[in-house]
């Protein structure tokens, strides 16, 4: 059993209304996902939901509901929303689940039976909204909370704490040798810079259930729950054992195999890993968490220090994307300052969107959306750039030779071989942006061979016959090639490609970029435009 590269995104809070934020960060996991796969690479993708917590307690009783009803209904609709998406993700966690509470429990039991907890009381300023303690260095200079914190409380109270006093030093050290650990850089160094200038407080981890009982409880004192960032950052590791995953069960043992065994089934059971009846996939340690950069100090400082205590490996890489902008503000339902996503695919179909939000923000940096500039992008670059490409090319291949492919010509086989090696490189460093300017440069140099070589100038010229064979060949080989590259972003885009190219089977492997291979004497298929123009009245 090999292990399979894992990518795992942040779960989102199950109360929240999934938004253009939530949907870029899946969607720059899915074509991470896809671009594994295509690379030849087996792998597991997890998303899900982060349901406990005061936020959702409140949200549920303002409702009138009970919380767990009330975390269904809303699951139903954010799982909708990753099939939209059509994210390729082999599981989706939800924090509810009996699979993680278990997987929670037997941590919590491991790490207090070795001395990682201790309890104490503590009397101390309280953000209900950000459901965390609060202290003097986080008052404004006029001595008030930022209102972001909404209503701060003050509170005293018994709780257990993760003593993290003793791990800063070898978390510096870690992070230092492992110069891709935390990317990109300036997160590292964000990172870096808040573990050498600050004296880590031990972690709360505790609710008392008095204030608050929509949670895991302690497994060791029934008048707690579990703290919802200690019970939400374990997902990574809950679904993995769920899965039979070697290294977390053999970790976790004999703490897992204490608690009831686990009602779940994978998402996707594969023949060959389901050994008497339990499936077993090699997952842990995780490749990359995919983040916002607001989740960095959760990730890159209290994870490492979690898994160290349980004994687990660290996961390879923590990559954290920026914030998406609307017209250069903050994005808010009470303003309206608001992207629906649904709404733009419903509009512009689900690749148009894929390709904006990879295109226009590079993962990193803050990004900002305007309605301008998508269609600006969609005209320019979907439309009349790859668009154009594959329509003129198999229009004309159509029409000069009944759409059957000629003899094999080599004319843009360097350019395409330079271009899919660039563009692997990209996809291996999860550079998603430098990708697509890569395979958009593939795009203008076919759409400028077409202008240098003029196809329908040659076939006025019987004498030319030969050339244009030549010229129509490399065209529909630079669009065969186009399609494979294109599959971690624009999948549907990608198989209609092919099937207009009248290739069966879908272009999800990147070995398939090799020149030359479209078959002389294969007819082709319907030729339809790719991305209809918007600017031009519909009939
Ligand atoms: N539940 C926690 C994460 C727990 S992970 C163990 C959480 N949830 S969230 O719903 O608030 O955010 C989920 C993800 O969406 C985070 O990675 C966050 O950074 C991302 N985004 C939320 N708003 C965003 C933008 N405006 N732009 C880009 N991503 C943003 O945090």
């Amino acid at each position: 059993m090999s292990k399979r590269f894992y990518i795992t995104t942040a779960i989102d809070y199950v109360n929240g209304q999934p938004h253009l934020g939530h949907a870029y960060e899946k969607v720059i996991s899915d074509v991470i996902a896809r671009s594994r796969r295509s690379l030849g690479e087996d792998v597991f993708f997890l998303t899900g939901l982060d349901e406990h917590g005061q936020k959702v307690q409140q949200a549920a009783q303002a409702e009138g509901k009970n919380p767990q009803a009330y975390c269904d209904e809303l699951a139903a609709e954010w799982k909708s929303f990753a099939a939209r998406l059509e994210l390729t993700i082999d599981d989706f966690v939800r924090t509810t689940e009996p699979r993680h509470k278990e997987t929670v429990q037997a941590i919590l039991s491991k790490l207090h039976a070795v001395g990682h907890f201790y309890k104490a009381s503590y009397k101390g300023f309280y953000s209900t909204k950000e459901e965390t303690f609060l202290t003097d260095k986080d008052r404004r200079p006029d001595g008030t909370f930022d209102p972001a914190y909404g209503e701060v409380v003050e509170l005293v109270e018994e709780n257990y704490y993760f003593k993290l006093k003793d791990q800063q030093q070898w978390l510096i050290d870690y992070i230092e040798a492992n110069p891709s650990f935390v990317a990109p850089e300036n997160r590292r160094n964000e990172v870096l810079g808040f573990l050498k200038n600050n004296v880590l407080e031990d972690l709360c981890i505790s609710r008392p259930v008095t204030r608050m009982n929509w949670g895991i409880p302690l497994p060791f004192d029934k008048d707690y729950v579990t703290y919802v960032w200690f019970d939400a950052l374990v997902n990574y590791v809950s679904i993995p054992a769920a899965h039979g995953d070697p290294t977390i069960v053999r970790t976790l043992n004999p703490q897992l195999s204490t608690l009831p065994p686990s009602p779940s089934a994978p998402a996707r059971p594969r023949g060959n890993e389901m050994e008497a009846g339990k499936p077993q996939l090699s997952l842990w340690p995780a490749d990359v968490h995919v983040i916002g950069k607001d989740i960095l100090k959760f990730h890159a400082v209290y994870w490492p220090i979690m898994l160290k205590a349980m004994g687990l490996p660290l996961p390879k890489q923590i990559l954290a994307h920026g914030w998406w902008q609307k017209d250069g503000e903050k994005i808010s339902k009470s303003t309206g300052n608001i992207v629906d996503p649904m709404a733009v695919i419903d509009e512009w179909g689900l690749d148009a969107f894929r390709f904006y939000v990879v295109r226009e923000l590079d993962i990193g940096p803050d990004g900002n959306w305007t309605d301008a500039g998508f269609q600006a992008r969609y005209s320019a670059e979907l439309a009349n750039g790859l668009g154009n490409l594959v329509n003129r090319s198999l229009s004309m291949l159509k029409r000069y030779r009944n759409g059957i492919v000629p003899a094999h010509s080599n004319d843009l086989a360097a350019d395409a071989g330079r271009i899919t090696q660039e563009t692997t490189a990209q996809l291996r460093a999860c550079k998603l942006q430098g990708a697509l300017q890569s395979i958009w440069a593939l795009v203008n140099r076919a759409n400028l061979y077409v202008e240098q070589t003029a196809p329908f100038r040659l076939a006025k010229d019987l004498a030319q016959a030969k050339r244009l064979d030549s010229v129509l060949y490399t065209l529909c080989e630079c669009c065969r090639i186009l399609a494979v590259l294109l599959w971690p972003f624009l999948p549907s885009t990608s198989g209609r490609i092919y099937a207009q190219l009248g290739l069966g089977g879908s272009p999800d492997k990147l070995s398939a970029t090799a020149w030359g291979g479209l078959t002389e004497g294969q007819q082709i298929g319907e030729v339809v435009p790719l991305f209809p123009r918007k600017d031009q009245p519909t009939k």
